[in-house]
Parts: C-alpha cells; sequence; structure tokens
C-alpha cells in the first residue's frame, strides 16, 4: 500500500522559492493501478520523483508498505519518457540490468524472465540493441525489466506518449496483461485522459500549480474488457475533462 499524508514540497533555488506540491494525501491499495493527470508544470513528475526516493526533501509522509520510501532497500520500478534502456548493451542484457543494481541471483529469475519475454512479444529480438529497435518495442523492453523485478512500487512518467496511438493502445493493452499477472502497484503519468481511464483503477486529477489534488476518481470502468468500445468509456472521458477544464480555467 501507499499512502501520502500532508506532502508538500517546495524547490529551493539561489533567487526564489516555488511549491510544487501542496498538501497532497493519497492512498493506493497493493497491486492497484493509480493514474495521475494535470496541467503542465502542476508538479507530476516532481510527485514521481519523490515516490522513487529521489527527492527526499519533502514535507509530509510517503510510505510504501507501511515503511518511509527507502529505495536501497524496496524495489521501484521507474520507467522514465526516454525508456531508459542502455544503447550500448543489448535487449536481454538490458532486462536483465536490475540483476546487477539489485545484486540478485538471475537463475532465481530464469523462468519469469522466459515468461515476460513471451508476454511482451520480444521473443527473437533477445541480441538486438535500443537502437536497432521501434519505440514501441523499447517500451516494451523497459517494460520487462521493470516487472522482472517484482516491483514494491512501478512508476511511469508519460510511458506511451511517444507512441503513435495504434502502437500506443496496442502497448497499453500489453501493459494490463502484464499488470493482471503479476498486480504490481503502479502509478503512472499521463496527458491523456483516455490513458488515464484505460489504466488508472484510481485516476487523481491535479490542480494547477501549484500542485493540489482536485479530485479522486474511483474508476468504475478499469478492468471492464473492450471498455474502450463501450460508450460509458467515453462519456467519462468527456464528464472528467469537463470538470479538469473547469477546474484548470479557476
Ligand atoms: N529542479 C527544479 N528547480 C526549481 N523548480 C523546479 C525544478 N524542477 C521542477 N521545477 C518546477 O516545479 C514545477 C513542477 O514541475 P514538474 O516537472 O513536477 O511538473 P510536471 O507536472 O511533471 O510538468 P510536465 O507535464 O510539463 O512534465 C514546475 O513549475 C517546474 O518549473
Ligand atoms: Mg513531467
Amino acid at each position: 500500500m501507499i499512502q501520502i499524508k500532508g506532502l508538500s514540497m517546495t524547490y529551493e533555488t539561489s533567487e526564489a522559492r516555488y511549491t510544487a506540491l501542496k498538501d497532497i494525501n493519497l492512498e493506493l491499495a497493493a497491486g492497484e493501478t493509480c493514474a495521475i493527470i494535470g496541467p503542465s508544470g502542476c508538479g507530476k513528475s516532481t510527485l514521481l520523483k519523490i515516490l522513487a526516493g529521489i527527492i527526499t526533501d519533502f514535507e509530509g509522509t510517503v510510505e510504501i508498505n507501511g515503511q518511509p520510501v527507502m529505495p536501497k532497500t524496496q524495489i521501484i520500478g521507474f520507467i522514465p519518457q526516454n525508456y531508459g534502456l542502455l544503447p550500448w548493451k543489448n535487449v536481454y542484457e538490458n532486462i536483465c540490468l536490475g540483476f546487477k543494481i539489485k545484486h540478485k541471483k538471475q537463475a532465481d529469475y530464469e523462468a519469469d524472465l522466459t515468461s515476460l519475454i513471451q508476454l511482451l512479444g520480444l521473443g527473437g529480438l533477445e541480441y538486438r540493441y535500443p537502437g536497432e529497435l521501434s519505440g514501441g518495442q523499447q517500451q516494451r523492453v523497459a517494460l520487462a525489466r521493470a516487472f522482472l523485478l517484482k516491483p514494491d512500487l512501478l512508476l511511469m512518467d508519460e510511458p506511451f506518449s511517444a507512441l503513435d496511438a495504434m502502437t500506443r493502445e496496442e502497448i497499453q493493452n500489453v501493459f494490463l496483461s502484464v499488470w493482471r499477472k503479476h498486480s504490481v502497484s503502479t502509478v503512472l503519468v499521463t496527458h491523456q485522459m483516455e490513458e488515464a481511464v484505460y489504466l488508472g483503477r484510481k485516476i487523481v486529477i491535479l490542480a494547477a500549480a501549484p500542485g493540489k489534488v482536485s479530485k479522486i476518481v474511483d474508476n468504475p470502468l478499469f478492468g471492464v474488457d473492450d471498455v474502450r468500445e463501450h460508450k460509458d468509456f467515453f462519456q467519462l472521458c468527456v464528464e472528467l475533462r469537463k470538470m479538469i477544464k473547469e477546474d484548470w480555467s479557476k
């Protein structure tokens, strides 16, 4: 479970102080997905960096399974927007990179490794380098690496934004099917309402800067089969968009 209480964060530069997050409260059950949506500059990436343990000078408490964020002992998967693959390592080596960083024995993960490569459609690409892959394939490699370590928390910052619409939908499906198998607590940031409604069991709408939660939506459509074809899906996206427009124009 992820628990955020009274979280505020102010950036201090030599000239100014800037409050990027203000009094954020949020609870996420273990194995849940949460989509964060908000206008540019409202603090989404800042929030992910705090959850990843990259930013530590904040006010309030942030706990993962009852413990403060500790990247040394917890396994936190972070997929940045550019996928974070090492160009000089092949697909197989990139997927296995986490073992080295976390000092784990690869032998213990061999079965999962094989099944993830299958599930993500990476069979046959193991010896290619990232530069020899499409954007969608690179994203699959990043997902394989993240899921393989069975993270306590998976963080994704606009993970699919660089992909064309068709590839994006396909990778969203791939993500959900891997997530169903591994049920990893996931927080993802997105600019796209359809993505938030498709992938977020919870949808957190952040207000314009300084970042405050303006609404948390328990998404009734999460996990419904072929939900993108449902009228309700379209309707919910329209409603949320309207709500956001009113809120962000304040
Ligand atoms: N290192 C920093 N020093 C000072 N201010 C910063 C720093 N990093 C971010 N900010 C400011 O904090 C605010 C929140 O930044 P953040 O990157 O979290 O926004 P975001 O919601 O992820 O935006 P986007 O949607 O454009 O990615 C912005 O106004 C940004 O200018
Ligand atoms: Mg950002």
